[in-house]
């Protein structure tokens, strides 16, 4: 089972491959902020440190809503993740 690691919490959770980054916060009240849950929002804003090849490419619409919202290079959208290898992350303020 893969392991996702918040490295500004400290805390790790193991997940069924598959799974939705969203689903895993929610079942595990996980530390990272949704908002909108659906990609528009930005709220979700997240840089994978390790593990990037770990999810799908962004789409064009998730990467829209990463350049309204941050210039972190790379960012991606919590909202829009499934979890298909191990990953360590941190949230952008
Ligand atoms: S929660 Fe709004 S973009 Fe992810």
């Amino acid at each position: 089972m893969p392991t996702v690691t918040f490295v500004d919490h400290d805390k790790s959770y193991e997940v069924e491959t598959g799974k939705s980054f969203l689903e895993l916060c929610q079942e595990n009240d996980a530390p990272h902020a949704f908002g909108c849950t659906v990609g528009s929002c930005g709220t979700c804003r997240l840089v994978i440190l390790e593990g990037a090849d770990s999810v799908d490419a962004p789409t064009e619409d998730e990467l829209e809503t990463v350049e309204m919202c941050t210039d972190v290079e790379g960012a991606r959208l919590g909202c829009q993740l499934v979890v298909k290898g191990d990953l360590v992350l941190r949230a952008v303020d």
